[in-house]
């Protein structure tokens, strides 16, 4: 028997765009209440008007995952308003283009601390409230690139190792108090971040849709509480 979501809280970092908006979307189709995270107020328009369109009870926070203050008091507000949290997506991340020679030292801290930093101070700030209630879902999104580096990835496929190596180690820590942590490395999903990367980019069924991966998401958290998928990687079937 599949678990029900209803009812449960859940905070989406980086739940404006891409694979964020479609989870929250598909959350709060379940009765999930939600918490987003982003740095731009105006990047919630959009999903403002779907999740009020759906009914659905949520709550917008503009704060830079880097940035470890900015984080607790979003983190902060959030519970006020939701109470504990039940489940928490670490989705927010960022690219950068350009050879290990390239890259300069900016751009590395910008990835590190986004990609690597951001899942840190979130996960720190979410976590009591999980072990309090001895039970949570925390779902980090690594990428291909944390399973194997290319041309012109060294940053991001760094960051990306670094949150499987962080999701495993956090796994172990915490499956004695009820808490399944799992790491997600998708290959290429058309969004703001890929748009124009594939050479089929224009062709939505030959690549893996953010919606996609949100059922799968989805599929996961209504898995029964005594098991849990502890990484996956979706891939498109064709995308060639
Ligand atoms: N698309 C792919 O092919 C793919 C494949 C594998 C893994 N991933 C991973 O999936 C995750 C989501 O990617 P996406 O393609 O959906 O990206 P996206 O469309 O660019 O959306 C990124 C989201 O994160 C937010 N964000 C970015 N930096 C942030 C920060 N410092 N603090 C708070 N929020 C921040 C953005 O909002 P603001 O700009 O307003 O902050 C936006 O809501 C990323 O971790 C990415 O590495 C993507």
């Amino acid at each position: 028997m599949m678990q029900s979501l209803q009812g449960k809280r859940a905070l989406i970092t980086g739940g404006s765009r891409g694979i964020g908006k479609a989870t929250a979307i598909a959350l709060a189709k379940e009765g999930v209440e939600l918490g987003l995270i982003a740095r731009s107020e105006k990047s919630f328009d959009s999903i403002r008007l779907e999740l009020t369109d759906l009914g659905a009870t949520f709550i917008t926070a503009v704060a830079d995952v880097s940035q470890e203050k900015e984080v607790r008091k979003a983190v902060k507000d959030i519970e006020n308003k939701l109470g504990n949290l039940d489940i928490l997506i670490n989705n927010a991340g960022v690219g950068t283009n350009g050879t290990f020679q390239e890259l300069p030292t900016t751009e590395w801290d910008k990835v590190l601390s986004t990609n690597v930093m951001g899942v840190v101070h979130v996960t720190k700030a979410v976590l009591p409230g999980m072990i309090e209630k001895n039970r949570g879902d925390i779902i980090n999104i690594s990428s291909m690139s944390g399973l194997k580096g290319t041309k012109g990835s060294s940053a991001y496929s760094a960051s990306k190792f670094a949150v499987i190596g962080l999701s495993e180690s956090l796994m172990q820590e915490v499956r004695t108090n009820n808490i399944r942590v799992s790491v997600l490395t998708p290959s290429l999903v058309e969004t703001d971040l890929t748009r124009g990367k594939g050479s089929n980019s224009r062709n939505p069924d030959k690549y893996t849709q953010a919606e996609d991966l949100a059922e799968y998401i989805i599929s996961q958290l209504k898995l029964e509480q005594r098991t849990f998928i502890k990484t996956a990687a979706q891939w498109g079937t064709n995308p060639f």
